[in-house]
Parts: structure tokens; C-alpha cells; sequence
């Protein structure tokens, strides 16, 4: 496996970038807007395919890397369902599975830190975001933050891991890197507590000074999504009402771009394909499924996905690809169910 532990000097914020091999798909968990360059470089000196990245939370002492990383390498944004954000790409929630070839990160639901704090474990090591700190927890004064909520995910669900899971949290001020379960339940001086109440009693006595980015990075950060208005002026983009219409038009073919979890836990579209995100330079080029399918059959393609931002991406390389007749679902399947349309 290909792990990378990074670090931001400035907001002392730890990013971590997971492959299987070397020539493979990746994954990027908590990327720093600053560092977007770096990311790129070092996915490219190891030939590496960005397909997803995703944040713990959302971040208020820096500002994310994600939509920067969506703009240059059209990877998939992944946040919790909770996250205020205007739109990620995929949104997961406890149980759920973020993946890429040859890794599959359990989505753990963590709150305490802030009300979308995540953490992800992949086989012997778990990422902890700010809810569990190397010798620390994250602060749950703002953002929504709740010291019992922390208190009940960290005790009920991270501390349930075996003792010897390594612990890599999203920050460390100290230099510290990793740590483990076991260390951690044993050394934390948080975690040295015999009742929710006391830690509760230390949380709330912190009395810290708001982070100095607060109020620059949880604007940005709420606002990273695609802006998806261009397609709709240049008319390559369908209402849900005006899908729904069409939706049995023989003309069109709807083409799913989510991941099979996605489809299974919100449903498809009626008569859609399937022709998953991370798949579409092969489908969309000469020879692959979409490309003939465009060409053969004569119909428009209508991609959607979960909220419009994998179609938007796609349209516009189809168009690059010589598709001319695509467009996408604005809002995708989210505004789909909304406006009542048909689910299988
Ligand atoms: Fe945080």
C-alpha cells in the first residue's frame, strides 16, 4: 500500500494520501488548500489517479484543499451528510464505505468535535480527524460542537477498536505523528476520566481563543462546490420537473455515474445506466460504452449523479471527448427525490 503522511506547517494539519499501488487509484483525506500544488506533484511522481477527496469535517483553522483538487484533477468531493457545505460530490454517513481500487475506508460517524466529524478506518489504522488527538481531543466550543457527543464517540465507538489500531489524527502541535488505541486510552489525560460528566466538566473549561483562520476558513469552507450555472446558461443542463417529463422519452438515456453504495442506498433512476465516475475517460472515448452508446443509438445522454457535481465534470468531458448531444441533471438525485420523481 502506498501511505503518505503530510503536513502543513501552518495549521499544524496532517493529510493523508492512500493508494494500493503505484500506478493505481487514490484517495485524499483532509487536503490544505496551500499544499494543492504539493498533492498534485507528489500524485504525479508516483503516478497516481486522484479519484476521491474527502474531509472529516469541516475545517475552521484552514481552508480545504477539496474544491481545488476537484478543479484540477475532477476528483469526487466526499463529505458526511451532516457537513453545511453548499455541495460535495458524495455524501456518506455511519456504515457506509468510501472507496477506491484496492482501498475501502469504514466510515465511522464521530461527533463531538463538530456535529460532521467523520473518522475512517482502513484495516489496522484509523483516521481520527479532531475528534481523538494524540494525547488530546479536538475542542467542542463552536461549530455545533457537543463535549457528550465526543465523549460518547470516542468511548462507545473509537476506543472499541483493537489496542493496537494505529491512531492518526488530522492535527498534532507537538510533532507527535501516530499513536494507537491502546496508548491512547491509557496515556490521553482527557481520557482519564471516570464519568461523561467530568469530561464534559474538562471540555467545557478549556476556555480556548477561537482559531486566528475561523473566520475566513469556515466561510470558504461552506462554499467549495462546482458552480454548476454555466452549464445551465450554454442549455446542457435538465431541471429535475423537465427529466421527469422526459424521463421515458425514447430519445434519452439516463447515465448513473455513482458508486454502487450510492445506488443502493438511495436507488437509481428507472431504465438508467450505469457507468460509474471514476470509469469515465474509458467509457467516454472511442471505443468505451458511453461513446458508442452516443453514437449508435443517437440519444442524448443525461448524466446525473448525487447532487450534480460528478454530471457537471462529466459533461464537460464528453463534450471534450466529441459527445455534442449530453447534459446533466442539476442537483442530481437529490433534487430528484425532492421533486417526487420515480425511484427503483
Ligand atoms: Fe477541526
Amino acid at each position: 500500500m502506498i501511505f503518505r503522511q503530510l503536513f502543513d506547517s501552518e495549521s499544524s494539519t496532517y493529510t493523508y494520501l492512500l493508494a494500493s499501488r503505484r500506478g493505481g487509484e487514490a484517495l485524499i483525506i483532509d487536503p490544505v488548500l496551500e499544499k494543492v500544488d504539493r498533492y498534485l506533484q507528489l500524485l504525479d511522481e508516483l503516478d497516481l489517479k486522484l479519484i476521491k477527496a474527502v474531509d472529516t469535517h469541516i475545517h475552521a483553522d484552514h481552508i480545504t484543499g477539496l474544491g481545488a483538487l476537484r478543479d484540477r484533477t475532477r476528483c469526487i468531493t466526499v463529505m458526511g451528510e451532516q457537513s453545511g457545505v453548499d455541495v460535495v460530490s458524495m455524501r456518506v454517513s455511519e456504515g457506509d464505505k468510501i472507496d477506491v481500487e484496492g482501498v475501502a475506508l469504514d466510515v465511522m460517524y464521530t461527533p463531538g468535535h463538530t456535529d460532521d466529524s467523520y473518522s475512517f478506518l482502513l484495516d489496522d489504522r484509523v483516521f481520527t480527524g479532531d475528534t481523538l488527538l494524540i494525547r488530546g481531543t479536538g475542542r467542542t466550543d463552536f461549530q455545533h460542537g457537543s463535549a457528550s457527543a465526543q465523549y460518547d464517540s470516542i468511548f462507545n465507538k473509537l476506543l472499541r477498536l483493537p489496542d493496537d489500531t494505529l491512531v492518526f489524527p488530522a492535527h498534532d502541535y507537538k510533532g507527535d505523528t501516530v499513536s494507537t488505541i491502546g496508548e491512547e486510552r491509557a496515556c490521553n489525560p482527557r481520557l482519564q476520566v471516570s464519568s461523561e460528566a467530568e469530561y464534559v466538566e474538562i471540555m467545557d473549561n478549556l476556555n480556548l481563543p477561537n482559531p486566528k483562520m475561523m473566520d475566513v476558513a469556515v466561510p470558504a469552507n461552506l462554499k467549495i462546490g462546482l458552480l454548476q450555472d454555466e452549464l445551465k446558461r450554454m442549455g446542457l443542463s435538465l431541471t429535475c420537473q423537465e427529466g421527469i417529463s422526459k424521463a421515458s422519452d425514447p430519445s434519452i438515456i439516463l447515465v448513473d455515474l455513482r458508486d454502487d453504495s450510492e445506488r443502493g442506498k438511495n436507488g437509481v433512476i428507472p431504465g438508467s445506466v450505469h457507468a460509474p465516475y471514476p470509469d469515465l475517460d474509458e467509457n467516454i472515448n472511442p471505443g468505451g460504452l458511453l461513446y458508442e452508446l452516443a453514437k449508435t443509438s443517437g440519444r442524448q445522454i443525461v448524466f446525473y449523479c448525487a447532487f450534480g457535481e460528478r454530471s457537471a465534470m462529466a459533461v464537460e468531458t464528453a463534450l471534450k471527448a466529441g459527445i455534442s448531444d449530453a447534459c446533466h441533471l442539476a442537483g442530481g438525485m437529490d433534487a430528484w427525490k425532492a421533486a417526487n420523481g420515480p425511484v427503483a
